[in-house]
């Protein structure tokens, strides 16, 4: 099996902040892109954004105009899951819960043609968990890509125990069709790069507990003199805390509660207030006009 066709169609599930990067990066690559999620107005709100990011592109001359109202075209809104019948691939970005992508799954089982290809962005679930009550499990994949999905080139291939080797080459070529750099990784609790990173999140979050200094100190120190991109704290408000509070507790849970992973009472905290981050305006820090620093 080669690389999903471009032309294709390839559906996304889930338009929040990785659906609608995924949706961006698959139009870029020639596919016909189906948006569905619970909330229209999500939908209507990324085909919307994607389409202000070509015509910026276009504006800085990084793409041609008519590259950019080509690719806005190829978004296309699915009111319902069964608008996704023709579907090559189908990527599902909903929230991180498993008993919520086993039903989603399912339901899609009954809708898209039996060579489809079904890969989930979760962060951390099990994979051959979530194909597991499915007629035809082999053929679910994970495609874990990276916040923003459009600047981050690496793409997590992540085979359960069922998954046909086929179907995750076939993502993995898929991927690096869309200019990403794929690896391949076996389903274990948070793959490589959120096994890796739980420690980086946990770390930061027990010196803020013991008041060892604030987020904004703690940041500038990882990014300044440890030569990390982010921080730990802009991180987690880029990720979303209640994704990453969930991430952190399956791999929690799928390692015994191995205290390492402990999750925290600060992230606990913030998810209850709704503070979630930049994409809810407020989370170890504000943003937005006139936002003032915040300390949860
Ligand atoms: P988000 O909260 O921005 O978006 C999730 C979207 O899914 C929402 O628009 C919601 O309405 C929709 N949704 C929820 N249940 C649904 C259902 N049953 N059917 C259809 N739509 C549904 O979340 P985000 O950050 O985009 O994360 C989505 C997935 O990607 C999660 O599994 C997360 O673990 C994973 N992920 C997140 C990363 C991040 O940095 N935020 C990085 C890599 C993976």
């Amino acid at each position: 099996m080669a690389a999903i066709q471009n032309g294709s169609v390839v559906a996304v599930i889930g338009s929040g902040a990785m659906g609608s990067g995924i949706a961006q990066v698959a139009a870029s690559a020639g596919h016909i892109v189906k948006l569905y999620d619970t909330r229209p107005e999500a939908v209507a709100k990324a085909i919307a954004d994607i389409g202000a990011v070509y015509r910026k592109l276009a504006d800085k001359q990084k793409m041609s105009a008519a590259d950019a109202d080509a690719a806005t075209a190829r978004l296309k809104s699915a009111s319902s899951l069964g608008d996704v019948a023709d579907a090559a691939l189908v990527v599902e970005a909903i929230v991180e819960n498993l008993d919520v992508k086993r039903s989603l799954f399912a339901d899609l089982e009954g809708v898209v043609s039996d060579d489809c290809i079904l890969a989930t962005n979760t962060s951390s679930i099990s994979v051959t968990a979530i194909a597991a009550r499915l007629r035809r499990p082999q053929r679910l994949v994970g495609m874990h890509f990276f916040n923003p999905v459009p600047l981050m080139a690496l793409v997590e291939v992540i085979s359960g125990l069922a998954t046909d080797s086929t179907v995750a080459q076939t993502v993995y070529d898929t991927a690096a069709g869309w200019g990403k750099n794929p690896v391949h990784a076996k389903s274990t609790p948070g793959f490589i790069v959120n096994r890796v990173a739980r420690p980086y999140y946990a770390e930061g979050l027990r010196l803020l507990n013991e008041q060892a200094a604030d987020p904004a100190t703690i940041d500038a120190v990882l990014r300044e003199a440890g030569g990390f991109r982010m921080g730990p704290f802009e991180l987690m408000d880029l990720i979303g805390h209640d994704v990453n509070y969930s991430v952190t507790q399956s791999v929690f849970n799928a390692y015994y509660n191995d205290p390492r992973f402990t999750p925290s009472v600060i992230q606990q905290e913030l998810v209850n207030a709704g503070f979630l981050g930049r994409k809810s305006g407020r989370g170890f820090y504000a943003y937005g006009e006139g936002a003032v620093a915040q300390q949860p």
